[in-house]
């Protein structure tokens, strides 16, 4: 078990998406939306807190986006910076700082890192044969070389992943590997990179994880940091040759940048510093109010990363666990001033109706596609996401069930619940807060559950378990809902209009709790809520309590806090999803030769076609379409010139069964005599095929 060490302030970091396309709700469910409700809630506990995030906007996935796109990796990065920043805080994720990595500050941080690593002797100089493509003059990582997979024989298996088998595997493994930026083979060349020698932290690794954190962390976080040592942890390389990344900040390392997984994360502290270096030049305001941590100096980004009072939180998805669980905190630690990770809740995958989501795919629901789809239903999704997050293993998203918490949750019982209160309160009191009477046994009951939630959900939400927070959430409105349910104050009007003043008193004393307690998980309904209640912000110590708002408190305009969503929507959703999965339509066929004229079956049967085997193959000199094969016709070993040398090499073809013409008048070409002619298929875009028969039959076979 981890001490309990004193607290005085977070660094809460999400991962910082690479800014290489859209990215879709698994990744919220993954990392943003968790750690936005555990910002939230530190807030409204007046913590000291600062929330990072930014654009990962380095590594080989943006030079191959720029590929794909035709354009820059500038303009690639430029783009989806802003599509991705703008998306996550229109879901309400509230960043402090939202950075780049293409920032100087953020460079000039990681070069910092490097040569500290590089000056204190921790980094091991390494050269090694790495492939090289001559024509494009470059190294190749890993994603840049195809060839035949080692294990299952794919042929198309990249240099560090075969996807039909799955299997991990270097460049060098692969089979006949070729360059995907020119074709052609590429070649081993010596290169010098600069490597962390992971395996000399592995019995720090052991103390500060496997024994210090054995209780306080995940259990599918532990175990991959387990498995990961146990299997014995490997030098690294931190530099690779890129032309895009950040400089290698050493002499004659032209061509080398940082790799970008050395980089990423310290981005976080690059944001951080970028963050109070604006606060203070007074160039933007803070979450945390300033006023209640003194005046800001822009060195103040130190205390956040070094000093031992702050507890450092990341939030990630499962894939990115060794290099926050190991790799970033071994570097952190060599620096030797900086703190660890306190935690890292890292979340599982979420799948969408059943397949994995993939946006290259079109298998998932992109966050622009859904804020311009469902304007005004920011918190439907951030409460469907936070219900079925994948916390301890794999989930599902489905849109009817995206429905069913949306109608028979939000809308029938938080909205439904608030909206009974509110609109009674217009009815009876003339929007007005009536006073509370004398208490009967029911009203003590929901006093007492009332009181109980807000730590309850604090639990929740301290151990990283946001579903069961949610649910407690829903729970509180449950209460007040079955509470009206239970009192039907609705029917007591005419005989007891002070009973349904203390019904109704309550009532909006547990909507007010939910205004509040809702704000980390919903923080739209939040805002509207309060509004609704023309309640101020209140913190989440004042909660539990039925005493938030004072008796004859003039309410606000109240409205539907949620709507109902019909089935059509949703099939619409389902359908899109069905078309992506709708085979390739047929492109139209190229139109056919025309007929020729029509020949009878003696004509036919004049014709002398046999099978042959190639016995020998060569290209003729001065002409690049012939070749000349030597070919057992079964009658004899003859010489056929055939028009094939820009469609068959001269080595596929030895061996192989030929149809070809026996009887045809030789022919000179080329100062040679052809003894024949080999049957091929052309089609109207040039394709040149040889004639087969279905299986091996012997030379001489003849055709009929
Ligand atoms: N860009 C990485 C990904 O999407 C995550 C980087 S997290 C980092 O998987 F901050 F460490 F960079
Ligand atoms: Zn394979």
């Amino acid at each position: 078990m981890a001490e309990a060490k004193k607290i005085n302030r977070y660094t809460v970091t999400a991962a910082l998406p690479y800014a290489n396309g859209p990215k879709h709700i698994g990744h919220l469910a993954g990392a943003y939306i968790p750690a936005d409700v555990y910002v939230r809630f530190l807030r409204l506990l007046k913590k000291n807190v600062v929330f990072v995030c930014g654009s990962d906007e380095h590594g080989t996935a943006i030079p191959n986006q720029a590929l794909k796109e035709g354009t820059t990796p500038r303009e690639i990065i430029d783009k989806y910076h802003a599509l991705i920043r703008d998306c996550l805080y229109q879901l309400g994720i509230s960043f402090d700082v939202y950075h780049r990595t293409s920032e100087p500050i953020h460079h000039e941080t990681s070069q910092e890192f490097f040569l500290d690593l590089h000056g204190k002797g921790l980094l091991a100089e390494e050269t090694s044969e790495q492939y090289f493509d001559t024509q494009a003059n470059v190294f190749l990582a890993d994603r840049y070389i195809m060839g035949t997979c080692p294990r299952c024989g794919h042929p198309n298996a990249y240099g560090d992943q075969c996807e039909k088998c799955g299997s991990t595997l270097s460049p060098n493994e692969l089979i006949n590997p070729r360059s995907t930026l020119s074709g052609t083979p590429p070649v081993l060349k010596p290169t010098k990179h600069w490597y962390l020698p992971l395996q000399n932290y592995e019995p720090w690794l052991r103390d500060w994880i496997l024994k210090s954190h054995a209780d306080d962390w995940k259990t599918n976080v532990y175990g991959q940091c387990k498995s990961w040592i146990d299997a014995g942890l490997q030098p690294r390389a931190m530099t690779r040759d890129l032309d895009w990344g950040i400089k290698v900040p050493l002499p004659d390392t032209e061509g080398k940048v940082l790799y970008v997984w050395f980089d990423a994360p310290i981005g976080y502290v690059s944001a951080t510093r970028a963050l109070f270096q604006e606060l203070s030049q007074g160039k933007r305001t803070f979450s945390t109010p300033q006023s209640d941590f003194g005046k800001v100096s822009a060195d103040d980004w130190k205390k956040y990363w070094q000093a031992e009072d702050t507890s450092l939180i990341h939030f990630i998805g499962k894939d990115n666990i060794v290099f926050h669980c190991i790799i970033f905190p071994v570097i952190l630690h060599a620096s030797g001033k900086y703190i660890l990770p306190d935690n890292v809740p890292a979340n599982e995958f979420l799948n969408l109706e059943g397949d994995k989501m993939s946006t290259s795919r079109g298998w998932s629901i992109e966050m622009h596609d859904y804020l311009r789809e469902f304007p005004g239903k920011e918190d439907v999704l951030r409460y469907t996401l936070l219900t079925i997050m994948p916390e301890a293993k794999d989930s599902e998203f489905t849109w009817k069930d995206y429905q069913s918490k949306n109608n028979n949750e939000l809308v029938a019982i938080f909205g439904n619940f608030v909206n009974r209160a509110l609109v009674l309160t217009q009815k009876y009191f003339d929007n007005k807060l009536p006073a509370r009477g004398t208490l009967t046994e029911i009203d003590e009951r929901l006093i007492a559950e009332v009181q109980a939630f807000p730590s309850r959900i604090a639990a929740a939400i301290e151990a990283y378990k946001f579903r069961e927070a949610t649910a407690l959430l829903m729970d509180l409105a449950r209460t007040g809902n079955k509470y009206l349910a239970e009192t039907e104050p609705w029917k007591l009007a005419a005989k007891d209009l002070a009973r349904v003043g203390t019904i109704l008193n309550l009532a909006l004393q547990v909507s007010a709790n939910l205004a509040v307690l809702c704000e980390p998980f919903l923080p739209f309904t939040a805002d509207k809520l309060r509004g609704m209640l023309a309640m101020k912000k209140l913190l989440w110590d004042d909660t539990g309590s039925v005493d938030l708002l004072p008796a004859g408190h003039a309410l606000g305009v109240s409205s539907l806090l949620f709507e109902k969503i019909e089935n059509p929507v949703i099939e619409a959703q389902i359908q899109k999803l069905m078309n992506t999965k709708a085979p390739e339509p047929t492109p139209a066929a190229k139109p056919a030769a025309p007929l020729k004229s029509e020949v009878t079956i003696d004509d036919f049967g004049k014709l002398d076609i046999r099978v042959g085997k190639v016995l020998a193959a060569e290209k003729m000199e001065k002409s690049n379409k012939l070749l000349k094969l030597t070919v057992n016709s079964g009658l004899d070993t003859r010489t056929i010139l055939s028009g094939i040398a820009q469609h068959y090499t001269p080595e596929e073809m030895v061996g192989k069964q030929v149809v070809f013409i026996a009887n045809l008048a030789p022919r000179k070409m080329m100062g040679l005599e052809s003894q024949g002619m080999i049957l091929t298929a052309s089609d109207a875009d040039g394709k040149v095929k040889l004639l087969q028969p279905a299986g091996e039959v012997d030379p001489g076979a003849t055709i009929s």
